[in-house]
């Protein structure tokens, strides 16, 4: 082995120089970076909404807030992935259209508790009520925590135009009349009636659309 000649144009050219390696592997990477993720700025079903998914109402966006606030995300991830397993515990799996309008997402990545991405409609508002009270109430089992206080803090002092103004610079097409009458949807509400609001809303527009999909997929 020591004794043939050393062919530049080799693996061990490039595993004996580490700096040579290095560029390499930043080269290799950035290449499938390039390849996977910018085409999907530009791709259909990636930057179009789904189907029956509108922007979120002037209660829900700001229940959105409280859950990004409350850490929800920490243990509640919301992307059902393509599995047979999570398609039948929690419904048809999420299109990448359903989040056009979230910025920024809570796709998440940590399932203490389950999936939220269609909890919507799942159970009455009382049940959502009871159970971020405290969950024990309901679920006797749970070790999620309990927003006592949610049902104490007004919602009205929240800037819901101001968010609305920022969204539409993204992209999320709110009207002119539409922000001008969110402060009216606020009236008389408590964080945890905009909370309920949010959760019941998950996954219920797209729906219709991802069971199609799914069916697609499973012919
Ligand atoms: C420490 C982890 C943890 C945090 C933080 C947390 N949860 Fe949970 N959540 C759980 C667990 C565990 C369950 C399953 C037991 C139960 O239903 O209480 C659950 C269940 C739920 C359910 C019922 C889901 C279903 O399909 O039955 C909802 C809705 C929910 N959580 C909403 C929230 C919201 C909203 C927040 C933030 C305000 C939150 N959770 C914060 C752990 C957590």
């Amino acid at each position: 082995m020591s004794n043939e000649k050393k062919k530049f144009f080799s693996h061990a050219t490039v595993e004996t120089n580490v700096g040579l390696l290095m560029i390499c592997t930043f080269i290799v990477i950035a290449m499938a970076g390039l390849v996977q993720i910018v085409p999907l700025f530009f791709q259909h079903s990636t930057t179009t909404p789904t189907e029956g998914v509108k922007p979120y109402e002037p209660l829900r966006l700001i229940g959105r807030d409280i859950y990004i606030r409350e850490g929800c995300v920490g243990c509640h991830s919301q992307q059902i992935r393509m599995l047979e397993s999570e398609v039948r515990r929690y419904g048809p799996y999420s299109l990448a259209g359903e989040s056009v309008y979230d910025h920024p997402f809570l796709w998440g990545s940590k399932r203490t508790g389950p999936d939220l991405a269609r909890v919507g409609q799942r159970y009455t508002d009382e049940w959502h009520r009871i159970h971020l009270r405290n969950p024990r109430d309901v679920v006797r089992e749970s070790n999620m925590p309990a927003y006592p206080w949610l049902q104490h803090n007004s919602v009205e002092g929240w800037d819901v135009q101001k968010r609305m103004e920022v969204l539409r610079k993204l992209g999320v097409p709110y009207t002119d009349e539409e922000i001008a009458k969110a402060p009216n949807a606020l009236k008389g509400k408590t964080e945890e009636d905009a909370l309920v609001a949010y959760l019941q809303g998950l996954g219920v527009q797209g729906r219709a659309a991802a069971e199609a999909a799914v069916a697609e997929g499973r012919r």
